[in-house]
């Protein structure tokens, strides 16, 4: 049987294992999809046994994206701008690393949520791991523009300076959240950890256009602190990054199997649970 699991340090909760072991169900495929526990100062030798035991891929998660990353004997584009890797294949030839989180948001963004990403003002809050690794896929949505806000303001500015090449038409820019005061967005997303610590970023009142899209990647039962913050401006259209999760699964199930599974009813699963949680 091809073996697949998610390598993290917590991982006891992962909802990795359930959502593949569901596509798989779905689709027909034969596969084993589990949990493995790496010691904080063990990724690679914890990878390596995996490895040399029969399996096929890892999925990678917190703290390990970096490690994964410098592993990979190759990587792919999105990997390299992510500067992570969460998608492991063993080949023949060596470790494949590749990035689906940022291709996971857009999906979410686009086929679950509806929302139209070329020609949208997009706010990006955040300017860590989970900003880096959304921004080559949002550029390549074509946004008219992207606009990167964070707490410390010189991260945002480097940060978007060296996603300068691959901006083409998008207008990209980079600042603190006071800067953002006066303008309007379409889209504002949030990648920072704040909702990790129930707080929500300080951002001036007034962002969203009419119809705006408020979208957080952390989830949670009922609305995180800062999509909370969204609603109390009178924003209607909100979303939590569990569609993310899914389909970043999907993305690395695509590339593993060859098919891509259909995430609508795993997702429907998944937050009927949290919300009965
Ligand atoms: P991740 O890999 O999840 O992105 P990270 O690299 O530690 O995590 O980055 C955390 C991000 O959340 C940063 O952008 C951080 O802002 P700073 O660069 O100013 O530290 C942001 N962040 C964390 N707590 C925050 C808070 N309470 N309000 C606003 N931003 C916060």
């Amino acid at each position: 049987m091809d073996r697949y699991a998610v390598i993290g340090n917590p991982i006891a909760h992962s909802k990795s294992p359930r959502i593949h072991a569901a596509f798989a169900r779905q689709t027909g495929q034969t596969l084993e999809y589990s949990t493995l526990l790496a010691p904080l100062e063990g990724f690679v030798t914890a990878v390596e046994n995996f490895r040399s035991a029969g399996g096929r891929g890892l999925n990678v998660t917190v703290p390990f994206k970096l490690e994964a990353f410098a592993l990979a004997s190759q990587r792919s584009p999105r990997a390299e701008a992510a500067g992570a890797v969460n998608t492991l294949t063993f080949r023949a030839d060596g470790i494949h690393g590749d990035n689906t989180d940022g291709a996971g948001l857009v999906r979410d963004l686009t086929t679950n949520l509806g929302c139209t990403l070329a020609g949208r003002r997009v706010l990006l809050l955040g300017a860590g791991g989970a900003a880096r690794g959304a921004l080559l896929p949002l550029l390549q949505a074509a946004p008219s523009s992207l606009t990167l806000a964070n707490r410390s303001a010189d991260k945002a500015v480097a940060l978007a300076e060296s996603f300068r090449p691959s901006a083409n038409g998008t207008m990209l820019s980079a600042g603190g959240f006071p800067d953002l005061a006066g303008q309007q967005f379409d889209i504002v997303i949030n990648a920072t950890a704040a909702s990790l610590s129930s707080e929500a970023p300080a951002l001036p009142t007034g962002l969203y256009a009419p119809g705006a899209l408020a979208y957080d990647m952390m989830y949670g039962k009922g609305d995180t602190a800062y999509l909370a913050t969204a609603r109390a401006e009178g924003v209607t259209h909100l979303a939590d990054g569990l569609g993310m999760l899914v389909e970043q699964a999907a993305e690395s199930f695509l590339l593993w199997r060859g098919v891509r599974p259909n995430t609508g009813p795993v997702l429907a699963d998944l937050r009927r649970e949290l919300s009965a949680a």
